[in-house]
């Protein structure tokens, strides 16, 4: 397919939409709550912020310049930032580490379907079934993963403009409503206000390098960086685009509805805990961390009686909306790269690549315990940082500065004035990489 043919996004909101709602997933709904939790509360929430602005932000630019600059997947958008360096190689692992996070990312959000199921099959009065959905067994992995997988596919299959977009743009302003309405029912609820302390009242003690790892590897992961979504997606953006005010405002978006998910996650654990839930290990540590979602708040929802059926309901169905538009933008990433690299249309890439994630998703479903916990940390706390930073080496020293200039001219005519362009070259360059050296290597 020619690239002059691609498709494009229809407007600027659909691709804000689309954009953050690749950004907005477990990262923000689970991940990040949890890793506050963990790690000192606010405290690690200011070494969060600091992290999206002062180093995803940056990196984001830089994807999503690339992509509209070369308007073409990122093997190709690579070969042509540097035809010298032969770089493209850089996609390939990108695509390696995308579709790894896919196939983990799918069996999560499997569970989410099987407990969003479980109520309305609870209300049937089948018992029997509702456990079976939210029991861990291999059957229930596979059968859940495949059809979260079969919705993402159906999404991607449309192409940009009336998939990806349109989902986007439904979804994710029904997301917003259901969060709010969430959230303003937990702080109804005796106990929140203990969540809320622990979250807002920073606990010094906890600050580390471990928690600069962490909070990087989150943000990281939040924004959807260093595995070439972002680039795909700017590719796919009209040249008119302010590309710095854009990358804003999906952090900003981002970054808030991770906030949100913290007044809300926090709180809602200690509700659970004034309900009777154990929550903390008697040494203090959070109980659960790695399947809050799965055990602290079904417990919660069951003490609530059937006002706890539709609370479920309603932040189930919120999580797989978050869930299904990242997947959709994981997916996009290696099924841009068949329709212009092998000249396949977008239905048979679509198929053949979810065949394999399937089937990977597949294995790690066989062998849970040795491969799950694995691939989570290889993909995001190694590949995607460091995918990351060879995109702002690439960005600072590979590309011709005055063609970057250019390329962000397009959308922002001054920007050659602007305290963005004074600071970001530079930033990108030099600081971004030493800074992510630096925490690396302690
Ligand atoms: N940003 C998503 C989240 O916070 O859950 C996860 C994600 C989406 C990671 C897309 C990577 C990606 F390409």
């Amino acid at each position: 397919m020619a690239s002059n043919s691609r498709n494009h996004f229809s407007s600027k909101f659909g691709f804000i939409m689309a954009a953050a709602g690749s950004a907005i997933g477990l990262g923000n709904i689970w991940g990040f709550p949890t890793q506050t939790a963990n790690n000192g509360g606010a405290v690690f929430l200011i070494i969060y912020l600091l992290m999206v602005f002062l180093l995803a932000f940056p990196i984001l630019v830089a994807e999503l310049t690339i992509g509209r600059y070369a308007q073409s997947n990122p093997i190709r958008s690579l070969k042509k930032i540097s035809p010298k360096w032969k770089i493209s190689w850089i996609a390939i692992i990108s695509i390696v580490a995308v579709s790894l996070i896919l196939s983990f990312y799918a069996i999560i959000a499997g569970w989410l379907i099987g407990y969003f199921i479980s109520n309305g099959v609870k209300l049937l009065g089948m018992n029997n079934t509702a456990n079976w959905l939210t029991t861990f067994s291999i059957a229930r992995n596979l059968m859940l993963m495949i059809i979260f997988m079969l919705l993402t596919m159906l999404v991607v299959r449309n192409g940009i403009a009336n998939g990806i977009e349109k989902c986007s743009t439904y979804l994710m302003p029904l997301l917003l409503v259901l969060f709010i309405i969430m959230t303003i029912y937990i702080f109804t609820q005796s106990g929140a206000k203990e969540g809320l302390k622990m979250y807002l009242i920073p606990d010094f003690s906890h600050l580390s390098f471990n928690l600069a790892i962490s909070a990087m590897g989150q943000a990281f992961f939040s924004l959807s960086l260093g595995v070439c979504t972002m680039m795909v997606y700017g590719s796919y953006l009209k040249k008119d685009t302010n590309l710095p005010t854009i990358a804003a405002q999906v952090a900003i978006f981002d970054t808030a509805i991770a906030f949100i998910a913290g007044l809300l996650i926090l709180p809602a654990m200690f509700v659970a805990q004034n309900n009777g839930v154990q929550i903390f290990s008697e040494s203090g540590k959070l109980l659960h961390s790695d399947t809050l979602v799965f055990k602290v708040l079904p417990n919660l929802f069951n003490t609530m009686g059937t006002s706890g059926l539709v609370i479920s309901s309603i932040f189930f169905l919120l999580m797989i909306i978050a869930t299904l538009t990242s997947s959709i933008s994981m997916l996009e990433v290696p099924v841009s790269c068949a329709i212009e690299e092998l000249n396949q249309s977008r239905s048979i890439a679509v198929t053949w690549i979810s065949v394999i994630i399937i089937t990977i998703s597949s294995i790690i479903i066989w062998n849970f315990n040795e491969l799950f916990s694995f691939f989570v940390q290889l993909t995001t706390v190694y590949m995607q940082p460091i995918i990351g930073l060879f995109i702002a080496l690439i960005s600072g020293w590979l590309w011709n500065r005055n063609k970057v200039l250019q390329e962000l001219k397009k959308g922002y005519a001054n920007i050659q004035e602007s305290f963005f362009w004074k600071i970001w070259p530079i930033y990108i360059k030099i600081i971004c990489p030493i800074f992510m050296l630096l925490i690396f290597f302690h």
